[in-house]
């Protein structure tokens, strides 16, 4: 429980004690004596909250912060993208001199680049600021290492993500000095085949907006249809309502978000949902961001058909699906992540492999990929243990065959 609620409750209970004791001091205790009770009472809520006064403005600011606010360390979580280090600095934000021409003495700018709740500090309007270090200072460009370094290719998703976060360094400059302009629309529109890394971007996205102070936690909440939408009247708007205060504070990610929108069935109530959709989008576009994601062509239909919700995005990524060189390259970075190899031969025959994947239907991208991979694994495992007498080596537990690897 925290800290304020602990306390209240504890007060409330002095009370209430006072307040029963009163009640049955009117029959056991003599009348002359009754008023003592409500006065210990009163003097036991004073004394305790003379022990335990309210708590410090920093950790109250942990519970409420402000939308330009950024967590404290310790309560920030590390980052989850793989490969990433523990979360950046909360120290002072980067603040410098102007340049030596500028001779008039001046007051000195305030110090800090942060204050205590973490929210950014004002800057008197001599003082400059380096973007790099500010990107630095706020673990920016961890953020953007560990994408790159999780995913291979995707080359205009990363460059698109990058924009997006010199926009948001830049907003938090200009609002350090007191530059007033709307916050930035952050809702997102991914589109792309099945696999693509929509959702590991999405991922990223919720971690770079938590660290630059646009959200007040990392958490994505995923959402498809079924979820938000009832087959009865009377059941979309609380399942909506439920999902977003899940999801406040942070991430909403809408998975084949057009199949919210059946215009050839009257009964249907995704319309409905969509309407509280677009209204939070407007009203909360400060405590929630809406990542809408999907095949390309039928979100453009949902979009033509829902203009308000296709106003409201205001960065659309577009994930192409890979090249065999890409799922290639892919698979030998999910295999050396699990610590297996692919002998030569082995590796002619997992490009073949892929080739003939991706002319399959339901060819899903790296998923298949990571599936292709884990049943080779399996493969493996059963070819090692079909003989038990024989021992094996560090390599043979690593080294895939062709055997193992072909499916097709
Ligand atoms: N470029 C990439 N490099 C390495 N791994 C990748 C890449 N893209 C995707 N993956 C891996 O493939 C798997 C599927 O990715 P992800 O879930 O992000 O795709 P998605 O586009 O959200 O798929 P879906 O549309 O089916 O939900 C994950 O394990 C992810 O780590
Ligand atoms: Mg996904």
């Amino acid at each position: 429980m925290s800290r304020p609620t602990k306390r209240n409750l504890i007060a409330t209970l002095i009370i209430i004690v006072g307040l029963a004791g009163s009640v049955l001091g009117w029959t056991y205790v003599p009348i002359i004596l009754l008023p003592l009770i409500p006065i210990a009472a009163f003097f036991g809520v004073a004394v305790f909250f003379t022990l335990y006064p309210a708590a410090p403005a920093l950790e109250r600011a942990a519970f409420g912060r402000t939308a330009v606010g950024r967590p404290s360390a310790a309560s920030r979580p590390a980052l989850r993208l793989a490969g990433a280090a523990a979360a950046a600095s909360p120290g002072p934000g980067p603040v410098r001199r102007p340049p030596a021409r500028d001779t008039a003495p001046r007051p000195a700018p305030r110090a800090s680049g942060r204050r205590s709740n973490g929210q950014a500090a004002m800057l008197p309007p001599d003082a400059v600021v380096a973007l790099t270090e500010e990107r630095q200072a706020a673990g920016v460009d961890e953020v953007l290492a560990a994408l790159d370094r999780q995913l291979i290719g995707l080359i205009p998703v990363k460059s698109q993500f990058q924009q997006i976060a010199s926009l948001l360094v830049v907003d938090r400059a200009r609002r350090r000095f007191g530059l007033h302009a709307a916050r930035p629309n952050l809702h997102m529109c991914f589109t792309g085949e099945p696999g693509t890394g929509k959702t590991t971007v999405a991922l990223g996205m919720a971690e770079l907006l938590y660290r630059l102070g646009y959200l007040d936690t990392p958490k994505i909440v995923h959402a498809m249809r079924d979820d938000l939408v009832g087959e009865y009247i009377g059941q979309t708007a609380p399942r909506t309502k439920y999902v977003l205060d899940r999801a406040m504070g942070g991430v909403l990610f809408i998975d084949e978000a057009y199949s919210l929108y059946r215009p050839d069935d009257p009964k249907d109530y995704g319309q409905e949902c969509i309407d509280i959709l677009l209204q939070v989008m407007e009203n909360d576009r400060d405590k929630l961001v809406v990542v809408l994601a999907g095949y390309k062509d039928r979100m453009d239909v949902f979009f033509e058909s829902n203009p308000g919700m296709s106003s409201r995005i205001a960065h659309h990524l577009d994930f192409a699906p890979y090249t065999l060189d890409e799922l290639v390259a892919i698979g030998h970075k999910m295999l050396a992540e699990a610590s297996y190899y692919l002998t030569d031969q082995a590796q002619a025959t997992f490009r073949d492999q892929m080739a003939t994947r991706m002319t399959q239907p339901r060819f899903a991208n790296a998923r298949s990929v990571r599936n292709d991979l884990e049943r080779a694994r399996i493969r493996h495992a059963h070819r090692l243990a079909s003989d038990p007498a024989q021992t094996r080596s560090k390599d043979e537990l690593m080294r895939l065959e062709p055997t193992d690897i072909q499916f097709t």
